[in-house]
């Protein structure tokens, strides 16, 4: 079966459609640049351009880079204010005509490296946190997953763990792999003593770069490994979170 996937994420509005299947894109995936400001009306209008380029019919999966129940998106760290209580699941249906599923970005990238990934066929707790702009977690108990959990803003050092330990304040501040892996060594220690996985995937964009930084880390209870999907990983979630809509 294929769904159409679509990642809203900090620089670019990915989608394709994806073979459910395999956990693959069924085609080569498309991508506008995220409008900034990131208003509501303007990033609808960038997935509707998405959407489009496929003429995709079907339903949809989109993943949003905040707290999202029930559709309606409730937080907005790294995005506009002004989705902090839309409807986004009504407004993207709205624009596209099509069926809708909204799910958090970290959220979609976990079931998905669960279903097709680093992730796969394992059992008891495993947690996914993806390094980007923020940081997003995906908590999984023998594969079933815990939405919304927002551990990027664990309170660290005084601040929000995400200030300190994500990809985007290495970049900000332009910190040596050495010295962010640091930093990642007091967020990861901190998660792996509330929550005691048995495994923790590091996905987001850098998870490319994992040999640059996860030798450096300090040894956790927990095993850790980078994601497999990578760049992928929103889109092929994203799309498994609308398949209930197209039953
Ligand atoms: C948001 C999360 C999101 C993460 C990654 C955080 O700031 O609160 O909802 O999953 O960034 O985009």
């Amino acid at each position: 079966m294929e769904i159409f996937g679509v990642d809203i994420g900090g620089s670019g509005i990915k989608g394709a459609p994806v073979d459910l299947d395999r956990g693959v894109l069924a085609e080569e995936r498309y991508k506008v640049l995220t409008p900034q400001p990131s208003e509501p009306e303007a990033v609808v209008d960038a997935v509707r351009q998405v959407v489009d380029k496929f003429q995709w019919k079907g339903p949809i999966g989109i993943t949003f880079p905040g707290v999202v129940v029930d559709g309606r998106t409730l937080t907005a760290a790294n995005v506009d204010q002004g989705w902090i209580g839309q409807d986004a699941r009504a407004l993207f249906a709205a624009a596209t005509g099509c069926k809708t599923a909204v799910v958090n970005d970290a959220d979609a990238a976990g079931i998905a490296e669960v279903a097709f990934g680093a992730a796969r066929g394992r059992k008891g707790v495993v947690l996914l946190l993806t390094l980007g702009t923020g940081i997003g977690s995906a908590l999984f108990t023998d594969g079933v997953l815990v939405p919304n959990t927002e551990l990027g803003h664990l309170e660290l050092h005084g601040k929000d763990a995400e200030k300190h330990a994500s990809s985007g304040a290495r970049e900000r501040h332009e910190w040596s792999w050495k010295h962010w892996a640091e930093h990642l060594d007091d967020y990861f220690g901190m998660v792996d003593a509330l929550f005691s996985p048995q495994l923790i995937v590091v996905g987001g964009g850098v998870s490319r770069k994992h040999d640059k930084f996860l030798p450096l880390l300090k040894p956790l209870r927990a095993e850790i490994v980078p994601a497999e999907l990578q760049n992928d990983a929103g889109i092929v979630g994203a799309a498994m979170a609308a398949r209930s809509l197209a039953l």
